[in-house]
């Protein structure tokens, strides 16, 4: 059952630049996004594309609605930590936003779930708001062990936060199976597991933070499939990888957010 509240969250989108576009291809990008999100009103909408885009990208969506995100950082504020980037360093470059918890650097860089964890917790402390992503694997799917697998993800992320700061945090929806392999999950399982995620929610933290909490869906979304997505009662937005690297198309996602 849909209740009241539900209406009053407002649709957040995100795009996940992964590892794509250099400085000057990024300036193309965020020229044509700028251009055509211009009007958006009701819909958050955050740009996350490599840290060497930052501040180009800051510099071009100055004075606009459109927030920066990173797609990682260390939970350190500075130090010995090569190749790291802290979350006083975005703060520093208007970053807003941080995902946290891929699904690919789960996998690709081994992050285990105590660096997930406080990651997620540096970023509240630094200001940044953290966009967790869980999902589960085509495996564990397939021998009916989703709920336990993000029941799991989600007790250790989220290990150490209390009900005044869950309000800060965005959970990301994103089963492994369906990131850019063009298998969307349904409509129909995409909203029973964004609505067992907001049930984890209230248990643990209570029924306003189980109202207020955003939780994206991720996972080949585009225009053609985010309408229908976006309607489920539990689906307050999207996290976007591919189809964020073309502005019309991410445009035409933004525009199925936008509620009347
Ligand atoms: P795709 O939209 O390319 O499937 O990627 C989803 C994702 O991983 C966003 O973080």
């Amino acid at each position: 059952m849909e209740s009241m509240a539900t209406k009053f969250r407002q649709p957040l989108i995100v795009g996940n630049w992964k590892m794509h576009r250099t400085p000057s291809e990024a300036r193309v990008l965020l020229n044509n996004l700028k251009e055509k999100l211009l009007e958006v009103i009701g819909t958050a909408v955050v740009v996350c594309p490599p840290y060497t885009v930052l501040s180009v990208a800051a510099d071009i969506l100055e004075k606009t609605s459109i927030q920066v995100g990173a797609q990682n950082m260390c939970w350190e504020r500075e130090g010995a930590f090569t190749g790291e980037i802290s979350p006083h360093m975005l703060r520093d470059l208007y970053v807003t936003h941080v995902i946290l918890g891929h699904s690919e650097r789960r996998v690709h860089f081994h992050e285990t779930l105590e660096q997930i964890r406080r990651k997620v917790l540096a970023a509240l402390a630094g200001g940044l708001i953290p966009v967790l992503c869980v999902g589960e694997t085509a495996e564990e799917r397939e021998s009916n062990q989703q709920n336990v697998a993000i029941d799991g993800q989600l007790l250790s992320a989220l290990e150490g936060i209390d009900g005044e700061t869950i309000g800060d945090v965005v959970i990301a929806y994103e089963p492994v199976w369906a990131i850019g392999t063009g298998k969307t999950a349904t409509p129909t399982i995409a909203q029973e597991m964004h609505d067992h995620i907001r049930r984890f929610i209230r248990r643990r933290f209570g029924e306003e933070a189980a109202q207020t909490i955003h939780i994206l869906y991720g996972g080949s979304m585009k225009a053609a499939n985010a309408g229908e997505l976006l309607s489920q009662p539990d689906i307050d937005g999207g996290l976007i990888g591919g189809a964020s690297l073309d502005a019309a198309e991410f445009a035409a996602i933004v525009a199925c957010a936008v509620r009347p």
